[in-house]
């Protein structure tokens, strides 16, 4: 057995499937090369037969990263599979990840089908993926709630199909560490050839437990490979947060005795750019990535600290990418250092005119703001108005007044497919003001979900940055809008939310 733990990350598949967090390609081709500057092992970009746009996601990356493998979903038919198989076609190194469901209750209500069947479809489909790819992951979906000896019987044979991987997963976080790590040790001494393929695990976080069971099923059931990822985005309570995973093994290697590639210090800046992309903002508490999981604040720690750090740290800041907030550039930088920080922070802005209009945003910013950080230009190159020519809202100016014992009342111009329009509207606060003068033209009928403010780097000298989450018909969507004005901020983000609302999308879901 291989002292390497594989690291896959599913934060463009399953992290994606969390409502309102979905990306765009170019997002996503952006988190796909900062996964790869993390050394993540298997990078599962998404599932190619759900929509054009994930198949298109799917081939980009696919096309574009080269040190970590690339992986789509599928569901267990020739379809699904072909689909995959196809946008894999470019990839240096390519995985098809097919699955069905398992469990009594997920065949007989959710698929209609029996176990003998699902048994039949499984071994086909591994058969058939096999014969477009060497490299097939299996997953036997709600695995943990599935009977034993029929998912043993499903697990021989797709391994005698040439599956390379085994994935079993929690698919509804109910399970409890100790007893997860003994189902798969189980499992896996119920499957005669269980030595020709790598064990994996998948974990949902419903009851807070995700990481614990992944890491009790290398300790106790023998994975070699966990399913997690970045900041625990996902579906509900999120999946395994692979920095927590990834620290725990890293930290406590005298327990676990297994070896990670990955680059922690590409961590925190991995967990930047997925929460400022989807909007997700990371809970000061959370451990490693939040803001205050190195902050001493009590005097006893400071001061056992600094009279020798290790009194107090497991780890340290500067290992998994804290860095002191330093000034990346000003107001006198040019076009070429410009250019180079988006390389280093992996943003590629694909035609001159996007750089142009990036680098614009970029002096305007710096004329209002004297010190720009890194966050500040992930911010400026994640707003939208970026790439305006290509969507239907974009911001143009806005004027609000507000005053003690005063109604506010904003006056906003925008863009409607490249036309100037206008709106005005009074408002309980310059904000709704600013949001109402926007909908006193789209009349949109959205519900605002979530409305959330966040100082990007910390001081009120920082860009706010602003997430809105609107729901209609049904559907879902996260707008992000940064600016040193929160209320301009504010209105950037409705309009960011208005055109993700706004775009087709005809996605199948994942889980059936
Ligand atoms: O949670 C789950 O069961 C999944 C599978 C599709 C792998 O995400
Ligand atoms: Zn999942």
């Amino acid at each position: 057995m291989t002292d390497k733990l594989i690291i896959f990350d599913t934060t463009l598949r399953d992290g994606e499937q969390s409502p309102g967090a979905s990306m765009t390609r170019d997002e996503k081709l952006r988190i796909a090369r900062q996964l790869e500057r993390l050394k993540v092992d298997v990078i599962e970009a998404g599932f190619a037969a759900s929509s054009n746009g994930d198949f298109e996601c799917v081939q980009a990356i696919a096309n574009v990263i080269k040190d970590s493998t690339i992986c789509s979903l599928s569901r267990a038919n020739d379809r699904d599979i072909a689909r995959a198989a196809e946008a894999l076609k470019g990839a240096a190194s390519g995985r098809i990840h097919t699955f069905i469901a398992t469990s009594p209750l997920h065949m007989e209500k959710k698929l209609r089908m029996t176990p003998d069947e699902v048994f039949e479809q499984a071994r086909l489909a591994v058969r058939f993926a096999r014969n477009q790819m060497g490299n097939v992951e299996f997953s036997a979906e709600d695995g943990y709630r599935s009977e034993i000896d029929f998912l043993a019987r499903v697990c021989e044979a797709v391994i005698n199909e040439g599956a390379t991987t085994i994935n079993i997963p929690d698919t509804v976080g109910y399970a409890i560490p100790e007893l997860y790590g003994q189902f798969l040790k189980t499992l896996r001494e119920k499957v005669p050839n269980s030595d020709k393929a790598v064990w994996s695990v998948h974990c949902h976080n419903d009851l807070g437990m995700a990481v614990a069971n992944s890491l009790a099923g290398v300790k106790i059931g023998g994975a070699r490979q966990i399913e997690c990822t970045i900041n625990g985005l996902g579906e509900r309570a999120g999946n395994c947060s692979l920095e927590e995973i990834v620290m725990a093994v890293k930290t406590r290697r005298d327990y676990f005795g297994l070896d990670v590639g990955i680059d922690t210090s590409q961590i925190v800046p991995a967990s930047r750019m997925v929460s400022q992309t989807t909007g997700f903002v990371v809970q000061p508490n959370k451990a490693v990535v939040g803001a205050n999981a190195f902050a001493h604040a009590s005097g006893i720690h400071q001061d056992g600290v600094l009279k020798a750090r290790d009194t107090y740290e497991i780890m340290r800041a500067e290992d998994v990418g804290w860095s002191a907030n330093k000034i990346v550039l000003g107001k006198l930088s040019g076009r070429n250092a410009f250019k180079q920080r988006l390389q280093e922070l992996g943003v590629v802005l694909e035609s001159e005119g996007e750089i142009m209009a990036a680098f614009a945003k970029f002096k305007e910013l710096a004329d209002r703001k004297s010190e720009i950080f890194d966050e500040d230009i992930l911010a400026l190159v994640s707003d939208e108005s970026v790439t305006a020519e290509k969507e239907q809202y974009g911001f143009v100016s806005l004027s609000q007044h507000s005053e003690t014992g005063e109604m506010p009342h904003a006056q906003i111009v925008f863009t409607v497919d490249g036309r100037e329009v206008r709106g005005e509207s009074d408002g309980n606060g310059p904000v709704d003001a600013s949001l109402k003068a926007i909908e006193s033209h789209v009349k949109s009928g959205a519900e605002m979900v979530l409305y959330s403010v966040n100082a990007i780097s910390g001081s009120t000298e920082s860009q706010g940055e602003v997430t809105v989450r609107l729901q209609n018909s049904g559907r879902v969507v996260n707008g992000v809008g940064a600016d040193p004005d929160i209320v301009v901020a504010s209105a950037k983000a409705y309009l960011s939310a208005l055109n993700k609302l706004h775009s087709k999308a005809d996605r199948v879901a994942a889980q059936g």
